[in-house]
């Protein structure tokens, strides 16, 4: 049979070298001609129906023939998150780090809920978490030599579910379980919508819910004035405060939380404290942008997304908690099919009892290739690589008049619009809608929009890992000559 092809086995190590190599030969050259890819896939929806047969082949086919279906029919339906022209919401970086330890996980493919079912996998998350703590600098609470520790979740999504889950269990302990519909979680109207997806998961009443007001005077950061304000109004309505969610680098326009005054005031009140970084996290590791976490020592739980912009591929979410046993005492069962001497005599972490699946990947071998591959300067040097390209752009649209820088830069967003002469909101809005509408649809590149105080603003985020300057000044080029066509229609 033809190559052997068709007589693929279940596993054998010269057919996957073989194949293999053939596989990453495609993605290499998937990697050398991305930019010839519409950044946005322009199918239609229900494209691939028409393409594919209505079911599964009887006999088996060629490698060769799915690789042609993926390159005429797979790949004009992917959105290239990987193309330097790639600047909507938030990146999701791969590396050649990142996909060497994505293979290897794949290859190796073992399920690590417990430390018996792959002690290395177990004790490689609790050595790399500990590592990259040390480079936030996370107080030593966070590290798994005492109470607490990290571990890598899918999403940030799953990582505040599991820390509301805890915080929840813990108060319920303590106050009883019909006090469920008393508990009150707080957050800023800018905080990820995860956070209403989590209450929801977790039985919190939606009108127990504060989303409290931001405002452009303090650059949309959650104000401790505002929260303390909403939690005495709360205890004095006989509710118990139960969470707070603060964010570094909030999804509409990276702003950042004042860590520290939040943090005394869940203090005084007994809530936990939960710290979102999943995009700007990654830009802690530099010395200059730290700051930025002060008052972490305050959290209870901090977590940063190595999926988004630390060369991580999808997914390693990296959360860290204090107190551990509030987790394991939330999410812990052990039927005694799982039950093992190591677990038992209490000497080993088990993660499937900080997270909700049982079964987990060997996420960390990515993350710790991440790390060693490149090394901290040169992941330093990544981030400030992106932040300087972001400055650029920033820097040309304050230079062009028609335009307006909407919010603060902190990080490697730059909030913009299109301001038209003597306009209405309503129109200003509309205009931008159609401007975002008219650079996707060229499929030169990809960015996102948000709504800051009413307006419509255009979302500009610097973090792919291919993307260079050109890019940038490409991308400026194509918002100027789209803003003449609209200002002079
Ligand atoms: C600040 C923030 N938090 C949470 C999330 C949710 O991330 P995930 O997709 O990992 O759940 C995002 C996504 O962009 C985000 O920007």
């Amino acid at each position: 049979m033809e190559n052997g092809l068709l007589n693929l086995k279940a596993m054998d190590s010269e057919q996957l070298r073989e194949h293999g190599h053939k596989m990453v030969d495609f993605i290499a050259d998937y990697y050398k001609n991305i930019e010839n890819f519409p950044v946005l896939s322009q199918v239609e929806p229900g494209y691939l129906r028409k393409l594919l047969p209505d079911s599964a082949p009887v006999q088996p086919e060629s490698l060769e023939s799915v690789l042609e279906d993926v390159q005429t029919k797979i790949l004009p339906g992917v959105t290239h998150w990987q193309s330097p022209d790639y600047f909507a919401y938030f990146p999701s970086n791969s590396s050649v780090a990142g996909f060497l330890g994505e293979m290897l996980s794949g290859g190796i493919n073992m399920v690590g809920f417990s430390w018996i079912t792959s002690p290395a996998a177990t004790e490689l998350e609790m050595i790399v978490l500990d590592w990259l703590a040390n480079l936030l600098k996370l107080p030593s609470d966070f590290l798994s030599k005492g109470p607490g520790g990290g571990a890598i979740q899918g999403t940030a999504s799953e990582a505040l579910l599991v820390v509301l889950l805890a915080a929840r269990d813990k108060v319920l302990r303590e106050v009883g379980k019909d006090a469920l519909g008393r508990l009150v979680v707080y957050g800023s109207d800018q905080t990820h919508s995860s956070l209403l997806k989590a209450c929801q998961i977790a039985g919190i009443h939606p009108e127990n819910c504060r989303l409290l007001r931001t405002d452009t005077y303090n650059e949309y950061a959650l104000s401790p004035e505002s929260l303390t304000d909403a939690i005495s109004h709360d205890v004095a309505s006989g509710l118990i405060p139960l969470f707070l969610c603060a964010t570094i680098g909030t999804t509409s326009s990276t702003a950042v939380d004042p860590l520290l005054a939040l943090g005394k005031i869940t203090k005084r009140y007994g809530i936990w404290f939960h710290v979102d970084a999943a995009y700007a996290g990654s830009a802690c590791i530099c010395p200059e942008y730290r700051h930025h976490l002060n008052g972490v020592e305050e959290a209870d739980s901090f977590n940063m997304n190595c999926h988004k912009w630390f060369l991580t591929n999808f997914d390693c979410s990296a959360l860290w908690i204090k107190d551990r046993s509030a987790l394991i005492q939330a999410l812990s069962t052990t039927p005694e099919f799982l039950k093992n001497k190591a677990s038992q005599e209490g000497t080993v972490v088990d993660y499937k009892d900080w997270q909700i699946p049982l079964g987990r990947r060997f996420r960390s071998l990515k993350l710790w290739m991440v790390l060693r591959l490149y090394g901290v300067e040169n992941l330093q040097s990544y981030i400030r690589n992106h932040i300087n390209l972001a400055k650029k752009f920033e820097d040309l649209v304050a230079q062009d008049p028609r335009f307006e820088i909407v919010a603060t830069r902190t990080f490697s967003l730059v909030c913009f619009r299109l301001l038209p002469a003597n306009k209405n909101e309503e129109y200003v809005n509309k205009v931008n809608r159609e401007l975002l509408d008219a650079v996707n649809s060229s499929g030169k590149i990809f960015i996102s929009h948000t709504v800051l105080s009413g307006k419509y603003v255009l979302r500009f985020v610097v973090g792919a890992p291919l993307t260079e300057e050109r890019h940038v000044i490409g991308a400026w080029k194509l918002f100027q000559e789209a803003a003449s066509t609209f200002i002079e229609n």
